[in-house]
């Protein structure tokens, strides 16, 4: 993959702004404080629901990490199956992996290695030899602090086929598949999101929930007001309205209404399957075609409504023959978008057993 078009840059600082790891200088990547900062740094600058940040990492060793959902982050009326928790943590179990490859390491993750016991334990990611990063790897890596989900109108501009395979690989790399949406197809995909989103901005608990995690440009966690983008001109496009939810304050102060493009392009990622599993991989997918539209210069926010809605009984048979949908991507060229901030990495880090050496 080579890169193309420019990165979006962003003028708001994180909580903590996330720095890029350095090269690999044989030392196991979680041996010393800075090491494990950094490396859960790069994990933590994932997209999560609601910006809900629901990971919790814990060091176990030199060269082994656990991942676990943070379920007092769970979004209980939004996502009571915990799929959207499991894509976030995916998401940022993906980050993890890259940074791990920086250091010249390669990483083993065993998937709920005990779902018996402690179900929310999602993933023990193992440090394993491995050679230096190719070229890719670096660029994926470099693309962390500059992906954002950008909420703002594109222009309309379409992706090249180039860049759409590259986004297909991707995910395909990540064991999802990613399917280009097009035309009347995505009319209806998009008709369907409208309709979820008018059922869940109905629900006195959804907009409750909302509003506990929108709004705020002073927390380190939820969807702060200059994320929430424009509100579409004509209706045309259903972004999830995280003002919906808020005081009328926010919704008075919300950007003015705006022209979105008309034809937006879409992309779906599905799993075969449709449980803890398969999030926590959808997640890695998602992640992996993001960095790579970042890359290319490509924009993107998400639409998880229908998905919010889906009842559990879909899981198992009801898979169309692609699988089971994740999420879906709109993609284009847009502005620069605000970066949105992240809770310090040592909030959701337990260093454990035997404190990593300072350093
Ligand atoms: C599982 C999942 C579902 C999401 N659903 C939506 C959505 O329906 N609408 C939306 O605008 N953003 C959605 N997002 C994006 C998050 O709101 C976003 O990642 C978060 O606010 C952090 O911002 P960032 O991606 O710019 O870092 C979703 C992200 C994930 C991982």
């Amino acid at each position: 993959m080579t890169r193309t078009g420019a990165i979006p840059e962003s003028g708001v600082p994180s909580a903590e702004p996330y720095a890029v790891p350095q090269s690999a200088d044989g030392e196991k990547p979680f041996a010393t404080r800075a090491g494990v900062r950094r490396l859960v740094g790069a994990a933590v600058a994932a997209p999560s629901v609601h910006n809900s940040q629901p990971w919790r990492f814990r060091r176990v060793d030199d060269a082994t990490m656990e991942l676990y959902a943070d379920l007092d982050r769970l979004l209980a009326v939004t996502d009571p199956l915990g799929r959207g928790l499991g894509i976030s943590c995916g998401a940022a179990l993906f980050n993890l992996r890259l940074a791990i490859r920086m250091t010249g390491y390669d990483s083993q993750v065993l998937p709920l290695p005990d779902p018996g016991e402690r179900p929310d334990l999602l993933a023990t990611v193992r440090a394993i030899a491995g050679g230096p990063p190719d070229q890719d790897e670096r660029l994926l890596h470099d693309m962390i602090p500059h992906r954002r989900t950008n909420r703002f109108p594109f222009d309309g501009r379409p992706l090249p086929r180039k860049v759409f395979l590259d986004l297909v690989s991707a995910a395909h790399a990540e064991g999802a598949t990613l399917v280009l949406v097009k035309g009347r197809t995505a009319r209806r995909v998009l008709d369907m999101v409208a309709v979820a989103e008018g059922t869940l901005a109905a629900e006195d608990a959804y907009r409750a929930e909302l509003a506990r995690w929108t709004g705020s440009d002073a927390r380190s966690d939820g969807v702060p007001e200059h994320a929430f983008g424009p509100r579409p001109r004509h209706g045309e496009l259903p972004l999830r309205d995280f003002a919906s939810g808020g005081a009328q304050v926010v919704r008075d102060r919300r950007p003015e209404q705006a022209d979105f493009e008309p034809d937006p392009q879409l992309a779906a990622l599905f799993t075969t399957g449709d449980g803890p599993r398969d999030w926590l991989r959808a997640g890695q997918a998602l992640q992996r075609v993001l960095l790579t539209a970042t890359a290319h210069g490509v924009a993107a926010s998400m639409f998880s409504q229908p998905l919010d809605l889906r009842p559990p009984q879909h899981r198992g048979d009801h898979a169309g023959p692609l699988g089971h949908v994740q999420m879906l991507i709109r993609l284009g060229y847009g502005p620069p978008v605000p970066r949105v901030p992240r809770r310090p990495v040592f909030e959701a880090l337990d260093l454990a057993t035997r404190e990593a050496r300072r350093g």
